[in-house]
Order: C-alpha cells, then sequence, then structure tokens
C-alpha cells in the first residue's frame, strides 16, 4: 500500500524549513506543501488565543490541498495549540513538535535533567515540562525563554561574539543545573546548534526537534503503508507558500531549507479566513 499525496507542513514562517529539510533527508520521495506565515511572523509573543486562531487557519489552508497528513513545524502552535487543531482536523494524522523532542531527550538523559529552550509562548505553556513528564515522572526538566535567538537568526547573525554573547546570558542558568540533554525546542535554534554547544559544554547533548519529528512522520507513514511509493526527489514536485513575500525571503529560505526554492506561491490572509 503506497499514498503519493503529499505532506502538510507549516510554521509561523521559515523556520519550519529546518524540518522540512530533516523530511528530505530521511524521506526523499516525499512531496511537502509548505505554508509560512511570514506575513504574521513572529508567533512566539503572541497571545494563547491569536497562536491557536493562526494555527488553525494555516492548518485549514492546507488541509484544502489534499494532504495525507499535517506536521505543525512551529514549537509555538506545537506547544500551545496541537490539541485544538487536532480537535477540528480528525481525518488524517496530525503530528507536533513537541512530543518526539521530548522522547528523543528521556531516552538519552542519564541524569535525568532535561534543559528545553524555546519562545516565551512555548516555555509559558509549559508543553516540553508536562511531555517529558507523562513519560517519566522523574525527570527534572529547566526552561528558559530566548527570545533574542530568532531575530538573530533571521538576521543572520549565527556565528558572532554578539550572537555568543546573548547566548551566554540566556544559557548560564542552566549550565549550572547540571542537564545533560538540551531541547533545541524552536525551529529556529537548530541554525545556532555551534554557538549554544560552545555556551553549554559538549557534555550537554543538544536534541533538534525538526529532526526527531521528520523520523516520527516516517515512522506513522510507514506504519499506515501511507509512504510515496517512489522513491525519487520529493523536493522537485513540493509546493512552498507564504502569506507575505518579504524583501530577503530567499536568502533566509536557504538558510533553513539548505538549498534554492525556486517558485514561492503567495496567498492573501483573507483567502485563509483573517
Ligand atoms: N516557529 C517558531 C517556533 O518554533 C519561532 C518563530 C516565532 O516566534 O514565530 O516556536
Amino acid at each position: 500500500m503506497s499514498d503519493s499525496r503529499p505532506i502538510g507542513v507549516f510554521d509561523s514562517g521559515l523556520g519550519g524549513l529546518t524540518v522540512v529539510r530533516e523530511i528530505f533527508r530521511c524521506m526523499p520521495g516525499e512531496r511537502v506543501i509548505y505554508f509560512g506565515d511570514t506575513a504574521r511572523v513572529p508567533y512566539g509573543g503572541r497571545s494563547v488565543s491569536a497562536i491557536k486562531r493562526f494555527g488553525m487557519q494555516d492548518a485549514r489552508f492546507l488541509l484544502s490541498m489534499d494532504i495525507k497528513m499535517l506536521i505543525v513545524a512551529c514549537n509555538t502552535v506545537s506547544s500551545v495549540g496541537l490539541a485544538h487543531i487536532r480537535e477540528g482536523v480528525t481525518e488524517i494524522p496530525v503530528i507536533g513538535v513537541v512530543l518526539p523532542g521530548s522522547r528523543a531527550a528521556a531516552l538519552r538523559t542519564a541524569e535525568r535533567k532535561i534543559g528545553v529552550i524555546g519562545t516565551r509562548a512555548t516555555v509559558g505553556s509549559e508543553a516540553y515540562t508536562q511531555a517529558l513528564h507523562n513519560i517519566d515522572n522523574g525527570l527534572r526538566v529547566y526552561s528558559k525563554a530566548c527570545p533574542l535567538f530568532v531575530p538573530l537568526v533571521e538576521e543572520g547573525l549565527i556565528d558572532t561574539d554578539f550572537t555568543r554573547m546573548v547566548a551566554q546570558h540566556y544559557l548560564y542558568e542552566l549550565v549550572d543545573t547540571g542537564i545533560d540533554c538540551l531541547i533545541l525546542g524552536c525551529t529556529h535554534y537548530p541554525l545556532l546548534m555551534e554557538t549554544i554547544l560552545a555556551t553549554v559544554g559538549t557534555r550537554v547533548q543538544l536534541l533538534d526537534s525538526a529532526f526527531w519529528t521528520a523520523k516520527e512522520a516516517a515512522d506513522i507513514l510507514s506504519a499506515l503503508g501511507a509512504r510515496h511509493p517512489e522513491h525519487g526527489s520529493g523536493f522537485a514536485e513540493s509546493r512552498f507558500f507564504v502569506s507575505d513575500k518579504t524583501p530577503n525571503f530567499d536568502q533566509v529560505a536557504r538558510r533553513f531549507l539548505g538549498q534554492e526554492i525556486q517558485d514561492i506561491e503567495t496567498i492573501e490572509l483573507e483567502d485563509i479566513g483573517e
């Protein structure tokens, strides 16, 4: 059995392309329909009700494209609005990024002390803490919001002294807790992996939710017999939508996806119900 329909992936902006990149790595034949809500990014400092509303609109847009699975690549929406989206979308599997990253961390921690970093909304929701405690109630979880990381990555300030200073500022408390695993609970943070690792030290394992989410998607599709029948380049047949083509779009998209997107389609927010 196979299913050649695409996988729908959405994010508040372009950061979710880190998840798409991992999907193409582990399932090169799969086609993706991506939506990045670039007109309204960032979601990380918004209210819970706005995040839920935006997430549902993003999900509905992708559902109109006949997808076989929905991946909520945005940590903020996954933390705050995944249950809400699942209530409204029952016809296909819906997966977020919180559980796959949490499972991977819970399996790897020897000290049973895990750090989580993300946007203010993600950390405020305590979704990672709850997911980790559902897996193992004895785990100690230390969370820290790092709101400046997103604009630093968007500006391409990846390997700079300024970024290292900001990382130091946010992460020094976490280092003192004795964590041995740190979940990168935001789409943008995998791009800061080296800076973060240099700050927390190599004895701390960094867990990239994007990688574990793509792996979980592959496992679910295989179990359902719904993998794409071909092993070819799904990328060539994928579609990428945004709600606003910002001036530095190409540059930022390349940074997250690792390759150039030829055709980017724009949709109006009115078309997704705003
Ligand atoms: N995509 C968001 C996340 O993973 C980061 C950017 C934003 O704040 O919207 O939490």
